[in-house]
């Protein structure tokens, strides 16, 4: 059975931002990263929204902590608004959007992505770092009411960012097209949103900024395929590295993808090869396709300047063997491994780190 909603309403566009206007606020909480607040961006937003009161919490830092959420639900509580914006990056949007699921007030809760990449908009994911440990919280009341896909927000986005989150957004299109709840919906947004990316992404990297709304959206129905169909065992491994070595969440997704492609395609070699022609890389033969989607997304990687090892990104693999333990142990909890199309045990986790952690 697929059991696929689309909750969300979705409004994009160069100057989108201007429907928070019509939701008639009256006390507004802003939810943000410090940047959006020195750059001025975050008043901007929040006088559009013409509420005559107006609160802002902009402490997010990226990869929040459940302390920091705990902290900023305390102020939405007491403020008391009847309308959430969360402003930024996956960061921002996941902290609004925790902050407002454990504030359990009655509110709307808009989401404004600042990059492409997440999906965190659409999707009933949240995730909070414990104990050097990030933890998925899933729940259909952390979906957010409205997205708002504006394109404005992308034109000064560095090239460091339009790499890592726009790979964060073709893995989860890879993800959630093999997870083990994908259907037909889920699947329809994930070819779309990964022969999209595919195509646009290094344009945009190279600084065409037309490219950026067709990049936006389709990064937005990568999160609507993966809030359905779910991930797998690279966004399980990315999160639990990126809780230990603090490396950006898109640059460990462009590590590990290639390698957790080449383990499971036993399993899902059939599905691997339908995105691979999707995008137009060819392959007659599922094996041949498979090994198509493989080297392009190495060669994707390497155009977007992206790290192929984890000493590549800056992490010492003397670190990687010593904590070997926990990391399987977080990996085997984290709920995006029980997505994966092939059972993910100890000994699968730590082939993939011997061929990704690299030498010094
Ligand atoms: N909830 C979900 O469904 C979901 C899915 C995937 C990832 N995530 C989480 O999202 C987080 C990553 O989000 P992200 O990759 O968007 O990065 P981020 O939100 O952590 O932001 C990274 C940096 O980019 C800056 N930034 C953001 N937008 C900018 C812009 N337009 N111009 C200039 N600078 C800008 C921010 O200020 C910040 O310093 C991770 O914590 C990851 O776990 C959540
Ligand atoms: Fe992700």
């Amino acid at each position: 059975m697929e059991d696929f909603s689309c909750k969300t309403r979705i409004v994009s566009g160069p100057g989108a931002v201007a429907a928070l206007g019509n939701l008639k606020a009256r006390r507004l909480f802003l939810v943000t990263d410090p940047y959006f607040m020195k750059n001025g961006m975050a008043q901007k937003v929040a006088a559009l929204t013409k509420a005559p009161e107006i609160a802002y919490f902009d402490q997010v830092r990226p990869d929040p902590t459940v302390e920091l959420a705990a902290e900023g639900t305390a102020l939405l509580k007491d403020f008391g608004p009847d309308l959430v914006v969360a402003l930024g990056g996956g960061s921002a949007m996941d902290c609004g959007k925790a902050m407002a699921y454990f504030a359990k007030g009655s509110y709307t809760l808009a989401a404004i992505p600042t990059t492409s990449g997440s999906g965190s908009e659409v999707t009933d994911f949240t995730i909070l770092t414990h104990d050097k440990v990030k933890r998925p919280l899933v729940d259909s009341r952390l979906r957010p009411d409205i997205a708002i896909l504006d394109s404005d927000f992308l034109m000064e986005l560095p090239k460091n960012l339009i790499a890592e989150t726009g790979f964060d957004a073709i893995t989860h299109a890879v993800e959630a097209y093999t997870a083990k709840d994908a259907g037909v919906f889920s699947d329809l947004y994930a070819r779309e949103a990964f022969s999209s990316l595919y195509a646009a992404l290094p344009a945009s990297y190279a600084g065409h900024k037309d490219v950026r709304l067709k990049v936006h959206v389709a990064s937005t129905m990568a999160g609507l395929a993966f809030t359905q169909a779910g991930l797998g065992l690279c966004h399980a491994m990315a999160h639990s590295l990126g809780g230990m070595f603090h490396v950006p969440h898109g640059k460990l997704n462009a590590i590990l993808l290639p390698a957790v492609i080449g383990s499971n395609a036993g399993a899902a070699g059939k599905k691997y090869a339908e995105l691979a022609r999707a995008a137009g890389m060819g392959g007659s033969a599922d094996t041949i396709a498979v090994r198509n989607l493989r080297n392009s997304l190495v060669r994707l990687r390497r155009e977007l300047n992206l790290p192929e090892t984890l000493v590549q990104a800056g992490v010492d693999p003397r670190q990687v063997w010593r904590s070997a333990g926990d990391i399987v142990k977080a990996v085997l909890k984290d709920p995006c491994s029980a997505g994966n199309p092939m059972m993910v045990e100890d000994f699968v986790i730590r082939r993939i780190l011997e061929e990704v952690t690299g030498r010094v």
